[in-house]
Formats: C-alpha cells, structure tokens, sequence
C-alpha cells in the first residue's frame, strides 16, 4: 500500500487575512477519503478555530515546517515559495493566488517545481459551482456591505411608525448585480429599506424584479446585452456609458445608501459613480465601495478607510470576506474540499483533475508556466 497523501494546511501570512483554507470540517473528510491533514499551528485562530478543534479530528498540528512532506498545500491567498520549504517536488499549491497580481511568485512555483492551481480560475459551468472561491466569498461580501453601510449610516433602514413620529424607510441603490450585487440586494430589503439597483446585463433585470427591488436601466441605447465570455460583464460603448451616467446622475441624488460591486474580469473596475455625483447626494448618506481593492467605482474611495465627500460617506474593505472570516472560512474550505473530492481517484489515494477544469486552474507544472490565460 502507498502512504496516504499529505495535506498541509498553512497559516495565511497577508496583511489582513483572516481566513483559513480547512476547517476541522473539511480537514475530516479529507482524513475520511484517506489523507494525511497537517495543520500549522494557529492558521485557524482569526476564523475562530482553535488548534485543539482540528487535532480532534485527527489532524496533526505541527509549529514549523508544516509545508514539509505536503503532496499538496491548501491557503486562502498563495503562500511564498519560502513557506513551501519541503514540499515534495510537484506538490499542489491549491488556493486563490491571484495569479495576474502575483505573477513573480507564480514564477517561483514554477521554478520551484510546483503545480500551482488557481481556484479563481475555476471555469464557470454547472458542476464547479461548488467549487467556486469568487461566488462563495463574493456572496458574503455582498451581505457585509450592507451591514457595513448600515452601521455608518446615521439613520435607521427600515420605515418606522412610532408614538414620536414616522421614521421613513432608507433608500438603497445597488450598482452591479452578480453574486455580491444579488446579495446586497436581498440583505438591504431584510432591514427594511427601499431598494434599486441597475446592471450593465440586462438579464439581470428580472433577477433584480424577483428579489423585490426596482431596476434602473439604460434602455435607450438599443441592441446592448452587456454579457461576454462566462456570464461576465463587456466594457460598454462610449454611447452606453454616457447614458448609463445621466441616468445615474438623476437617481443617485435621491439615494441614502449605494453599494456597487462592478467588475469586469482582467480590467481596472469601471467607474460607476464621480465625484459631481456624489455632491449631489445628501449629506449623512453612505456608499460602500466592493470595488475599492480593484481600484474602485467610486471616485475618491480608498481602501479601508471612511472618506467624507461632501457630507456622505464612502467607505470599502481591501479585503471584504475577511471580515466574515468564520463563514468565509467554512465556505472557502468546502470549495476546496469539493474541487479535490470531486476528483478523487480512490486506487491512486489523491485527486486526478480532469481536462476541463485542470486546464482551466492549473498555472504551473514541469519548471513551467502553463496557463493560457497567463500566457496570453
Ligand atoms: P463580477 O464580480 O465580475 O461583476 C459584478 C457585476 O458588475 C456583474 O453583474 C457585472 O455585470 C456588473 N458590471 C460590470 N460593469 C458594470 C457597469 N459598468 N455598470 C453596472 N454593472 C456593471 O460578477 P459575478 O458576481 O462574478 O457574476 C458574473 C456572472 O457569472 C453572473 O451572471 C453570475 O450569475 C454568473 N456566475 C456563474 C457561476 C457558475 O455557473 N458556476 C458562478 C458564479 C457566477
């Protein structure tokens, strides 16, 4: 019999993260498809997991070297090739690593001899919905959003009739709907308030309908789907834009909360909402930039930090899942823990990818950089 594979699960070493890449969950169905799970020492502490719940399962936690022996390395953002000391050549870097942000240290896995896979890679197709980091983590940003602007915002969500006095519903205007844009949509009408939101792809316009709120779009600029490769956002034409703007303009000075989560894949995030736009906007009124770590849609918002323009607040997380890092852990894990599972070839005791996905994640392998899309 061949030893069981190593799974080395390492403590995220980035400014700000706060996530883990297993939990005691995932660790234990690993365990039950027959690998071995190391566990650095305290890589669960900021996702409210103690060692002692991994070891509980049967994991091994280990102080230093927890990457040493690992047939394949689960983390949230790519760990340097330095923390990979040990590693049995070949290993499985398995994580969102960024891969057009970080492309010197996808370099050095594959000088390193690494098979780097790239979980935002994942092709977008039915069977690897669950496997999904983007869709998984973007969801709970979208709900942190909200909250997060709800707790800036001076002034209560929902309509209020008391004894004192009426207290009127907040308006809130969400600009982008995929995952994170359906989610925020869905949290804003929980608390109460009164909710729009507008999409560059007009198939979204009945999701927007189905959840309860209004949608505002551009339908004068005629022939425009807005949807390319995947399911993902074009850039719009110049005509597109310049409409999409005056419309904006006319319903955002009516708004008390925007949050907006474009993005269009391999670009700069578009910039949906300008400064002239946001003097308009009542003071005490509060916009929550997704955007703000792609280099934002909001003019003037600066990661991780409360600007005040013109009386209205505009805030955004570098990291936005990070602040839910105990769910964002658990779904993260299971999107990892269901990528390898499914691929699971139980005589060789580890994953064999397919064609399709493994073509599509995988960065590196033999010395080399492999990736279509990195070599493009
Ligand atoms: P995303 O994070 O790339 O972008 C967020 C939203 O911003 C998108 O809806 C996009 O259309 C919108 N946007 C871009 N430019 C804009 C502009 N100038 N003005 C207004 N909105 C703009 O999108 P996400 O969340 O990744 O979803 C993209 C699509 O992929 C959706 O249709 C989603 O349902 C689909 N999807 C499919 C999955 C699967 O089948 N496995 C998994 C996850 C998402």
């Amino acid at each position: 019999m061949t030893a069981p594979i190593r799974i080395a699960v390492l403590r995220e070493r980035a400014t700000g993260e706060t996530r883990v890449g297993a939990t005691p969950e995932t660790a234990k169905k690993f365990i039950a498809l027959g690998a071995e799970v190391v566990v650095e020492a305290g890589a669960g502490l900021t996702a409210s997991i103690a060692d002692a719940d991994y070891a509980a399962v049967g994991a091994s936690i280990v102080a230093d070297g927890a990457a040493s022996g690992a047939d394949i390395v689960l983390g949230v953002q790519g760990p340097d090739v330095a923390t990979l000391a040990g590693a049995k050549p070949g290993a499985w870097i398995v994580a969102g690593l960024d891969p057009f942000g970080q492309r010197p240290r996808i370099d050095g896995y594959a000088a390193a001899g690494f098979e780097a896979l790239a979980m935002e890679f994942m092709p977008r197709i039915t069977r690897a919905q669950s496997m999904d980091i983007l869709s998984s983590q973007s969801n709970l940003a979208g709900y942190k959003a909200v909250i997060s602007a709800a707790e800036a915002y001076g002034r209560a969500f929902p309509m209020m009739m008391t004894a004192a006095g009426t207290i009127t519903a907040a308006r809130a205007f969400i600009m982008g709907v995929g995952v994170a844009g359906l989610q925020a949509i869905a949290t804003a009408r929980r608390l109460g308030a009164q909710v729009s939101a507008t999409d560059v792809r007009s198939a979204t316009k009945e999701q927007i309908q189905s959840l309860g709120a209004k949608p505002i779009f551009v339908d004068s600029v005629a022939g425009i789907e807005g949807e390319g490769a995947g399911g993902y956002a074009t850039e719009m034409s110049e005509e597109y834009q310049k409409a999409q703007a005056e419309l904006v303009s006319a319903h955002i000075a009516k708004q008390d909360i925007v949050i907006t989560t474009a993005l269009i894949p391999g670009r700069a995030a578009p910039r949906l909402v300008t400064d002239a736009q946001i003097a308009t906007m009542k003071p005490g009124s509060v916009i929550f930039d997704l955007a703000v770590a792609q280099g934002g849609n909001v003019e003037g918002s600066v990661a991780d930090e409360t600007v005040v323009r013109h009386g209205v607040k505009i805030i955004g997380y570098a990291n936005t899942p990070t602040h839910l890092a105990a769910d964002a852990s658990a779904l993260f894990s299971r999107n990892l823990y269901n990528f390898l599972s499914a691929f699971w070839d139980k005589e060789q005791g580890r994953p064999v990818l397919d064609e399709e996905i493994g073509n599509a994640v995988r960065l590196t392998l033999g010395g080399k950089v492999v990736s279509e899309r990195l070599l493009a």
